[in-house]
């Protein structure tokens, strides 16, 4: 396969020749899935795909986002310091195989006909990402902001991993209230952080952190960090209900999934 060429899930035969029950299933499905995903990166060099390839592989968050039916059919997804956009293209792989018939039956319904938008802070993760992800159903899109400045539009689904601390306590507070404002009623903020409190697990955690940084040509260094009783804290203070989630399977990192749940309307 030339570098450019980007496989399917239609030339595959993985996930057509499984029933859609049972882990077996789950297995190859999520194989085409992160494969597919990584795939349409190898338009955007050698660097975007492989790195696209070792995070969607190894990284149990973005399995655990389409498994667990964190993010809801038709929802309006904003993804804030999405670097190339990673989870754009996993959500497109998910639509398609459940095209296919191919969804696995113990997983909740696919986030089809989602709405993605991204913001990030480097051009370079940008340009990556617009190469990506062009053509892809309902067009995808990138932009280039900072978050402390960018305006965030109206959504369901707000999407922040290993992001808020690179800017001060102030500063991502300030971030948390404009999401909490920007969601629906009901909607979900899906923030993974670094817990403060966890000793050689989060001091690893920022080693390797700054150390990618590093090789992805970024200079911004990791800021302000919190424990898991802070984080929580400060996002039932906004309104949000919290449950914590570990999110660093198989990594000896000290990663943690906060899924925040907004307050539903009231009665009128
Ligand atoms: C560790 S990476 C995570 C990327 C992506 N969320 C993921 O999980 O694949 C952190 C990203 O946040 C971006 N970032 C850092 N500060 C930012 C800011 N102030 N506004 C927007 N993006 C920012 C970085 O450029 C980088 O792409």
């Amino acid at each position: 396969m030339n570098l450019h060429q980007v496989p399917t899930l239609d030339n595959r035969t993985t996930a057509a020749r499984t029933p859609t029950a049972g882990a077996g299933h789950e297995r190859a499905a999520w194989s085409a899935l992160w494969r597919t995903a990584a795939a349409r990166y190898r338009r955007s060099g050698r660097f975007a795909y492989h790195f696209a390839r070792g995070k969607l592989r190894h990284d149990p968050v973005f399995q655990a986002l389409l498994a667990r039916g964190d993010i809801a059919p038709n929802a309006r997804v904003l993804d804030i310091g999405c670097g190339q956009g990673l989870l754009a293209s996993l959500l497109a792989a998910g639509e398609a195989l459940a095209a296919r018939g191919s969804w696995p039956a113990r997983w909740p319904p696919a986030p089809t006909g989602t709405h993605y938008r991204g913001i990030e802070l480097m051009a370079r993760d940008v340009a990556r990402a617009d190469t990506a992800l062009h053509g892809l159903p309902r067009s995808p899109r990138v932009q280039r902001g900072d978050m402390r400045t960018t305006p965030f539009d109206a959504c369901d689904v707000v999407v922040i991993l290993d992001v808020l601390h690179y800017v001060d306590i102030r500063e991502q507070d300030d971030v948390l209230a404009r999401v909490h404002a920007a969601l629906a009623p009901g909607g979900r903020l899906l923030l993974r952080v670094g817990d403060a409190g966890a000793r050689w697990r989060h001091a690893l955690t920022r080693w390797v952190d700054r150390a990618v940084t590093l090789v992805r040509g970024h200079a911004a260094p990791p800021v302000a960090d919190r424990t898991l009783a802070q984080w929580t804290a400060a996002l039932q203070h906004l309104g949000f209900t919290v449950q914590v989630r570990p999110m660093y399977q198989g990594t000896p990192f000290a990663n943690m999934l906060l899924v925040c749940v907004k307050a539903p309307a009231g009665p009128a």
